[in-house]
């Protein structure tokens, strides 16, 4: 069998969402190693878009850097799609995102589109959701209250939250200017109840299970090709 790196396959998955972008339009920008090749992708497109609500810093200055307007979100009323990358995806299309800690943001923009194209790699494609650690961007007065709401348990889960740090050792700050607390051990049976149910604690800004907010479809790298799955 050939073999297909993972950044292979994120940059085949990324570059095929093109496929789904109407030119002329304004679309939602996600962040991350494999929206990048979509980024790059929208530049080369003969027909461009007109502009894009963007996820976070670095892929705004990646798209202007390629000359496509960056819009604020609030001078648009909704979104034909967004594109974005995941952590982890679900069968039913619930994914765990915010690795690159721009959870906040995705989430505002994913709710403001239509559909959801989530590109990935094959290594993303899970049963349950909670093997990889769980962003969960928080107040910093609320760290201490959510990490022990953790410990005692949610929907029949626990999990032990960790402080996101920068390699100096300094709390990693969010572009809102908040942490990020990572939650290990977590099993996620239920998405949808479990991110109503994080969302509801004092201090917790987002909550990086989207089920609300899940992918429309799915574009999944693998050593066989890109896979569509459609949720
Ligand atoms: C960014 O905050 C995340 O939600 C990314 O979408 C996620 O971490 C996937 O990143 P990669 O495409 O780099 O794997």
């Amino acid at each position: 069998m050939v073999h297909v790196s993972q950044d292979e396959q994120k940059r085949a998955a990324g570059r095929a969402a093109i496929a789904y972008v109407t030119p002329g339009t304004v679309i939602g920008v996600g962040t991350g190693s494999t929206v990048a090749p979509f980024i790059e992708a929208l530049g080369e497109m003969p027909e461009r878009i007109a502009g894009a609500v963007s996820s976070s810093e670095r892929s705004t200055a990646a798209l202007l850097a390629l000359g496509i307007p960056v819009l604020d979100a609030n001078t648009v009323e909704g979104l034909e799609l967004y594109v974005d990358g995941a952590d982890e995806v679900d069968p039913r299309g619930y994914l765990i995102k915010g690795g690159g800690g721009a959870l906040t943001r995705e989430k505002i923009v994913a709710a403001l589109a239509d559909r959801f194209i989530c590109i990935a790699d094959g290594s993303k494609r899970v049963d349950v959701l909670g093997g990889f650690p769980l962003p969960v961007e928080v107040i910093p007065m609320a760290e201490a209250a959510v990490t022990r709401r953790f410990a005692a348990g949610v929907l029949g889960t626990a999990g032990e939250a960790r402080l996101r740090r920068t390699a100096d050792g300094s709390p990693y700050v969010t572009d809102n200017g908040q942490h990020i607390l990572d939650v290990h051990g977590l099993r996620i049976s239920d998405p949808l109840a479990f991110e109503s149910a994080v969302n509801d604690w004092p201090g917790v800004v987002t909550v990086g299970v989207f089920a609300h907010q899940k992918a429309s479809i799915c574009l999944l790298g693998t050593p066989e090709g890109v896979q569509t799955l459609t949720f």
